[in-house]
């Protein structure tokens, strides 16, 4: 069978990120059942704008939203900051929001901060409103997540190695049982 392809997208552009460590673990652990394609333009995104055409989009949002439409799923690896989504993140979902790219889309989360729950709750909240596909299973909070990775940017927490491996465990059973089911968001 064809490997799943998932766009992983981290929500920090800091070049030492502990998100970008754990989806490269994830990209090396599991490349026997997983194609993990880590986009790397956070950073260049032009800020979301409403004026902006659908048939006037910047070059930057339509390979976005092409590397979205091609994935089997999506999976999410995303710090807090100051008690909300880090800016660059949010900028790359408002993007979609009108395209419905999302919708009953396979993602996966994960929030890898020192405490994280706030980002956790709206990450959940904006992704099942934007009707996708995002069981209970495949939602990881990693708390005092800095503590858990090495400098070198290994993981050093088996018990967070575990976590890991059921949230993608979760994520592929997701994309191939073809439930095209957006999750409603509960409390
Ligand atoms: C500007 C800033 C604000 C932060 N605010 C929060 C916060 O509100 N809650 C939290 O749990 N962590 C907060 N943190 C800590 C980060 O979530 C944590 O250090 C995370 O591991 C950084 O991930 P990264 O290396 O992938 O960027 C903040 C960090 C920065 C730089």
């Amino acid at each position: 069978m064809k490997k799943p392809k998932v766009l992983a997208i981290s929500g920090s552009t800091k070049q030492q990120s502990t998100s970008l460590s754990i989806l490269s673990y994830i990209k090396e652990t599991f490349n026997d059942t997983l194609e993990l394609v880590i986009y790397n333009k956070l950073a260049s995104l032009p800020h979301f704008n409403p004026d902006i055409k659908e048939a006037d989009l910047p070059q930057e949002v339509k390979e976005l939203r092409e590397l979205i439409l091609s994935a089997d799923g999506v999976l999410f690896c995303t710090p807090e900051y100051v008690f909300s989504l880090p800016g660059s993140l949010k900028n790359v979902i408002e993007w979609q929001v009108a395209a419905t790219l999302f919708s009953a889309k396979p993602v996966a989360i994960i929030v890898a901060a020192a405490s994280g729950d706030a980002a956790f709750e709206s990450l959940s909240l904006i992704l099942t409103t934007i009707e996708a596909q995002l069981p209970n299973s495949s939602k990881l909070l990693v708390k005092g997540a800095k503590g858990k990775i090495s400098a070198e940017g290994s993981i050093t927490d088996h018990a967070l190695e575990a976590e890991i491996k059921k949230v993608i465990g979760s994520l592929i059973q997701t994309i191939t049982s073809g439930a095209n089911v957006a999750t409603k968001y509960m409390d």
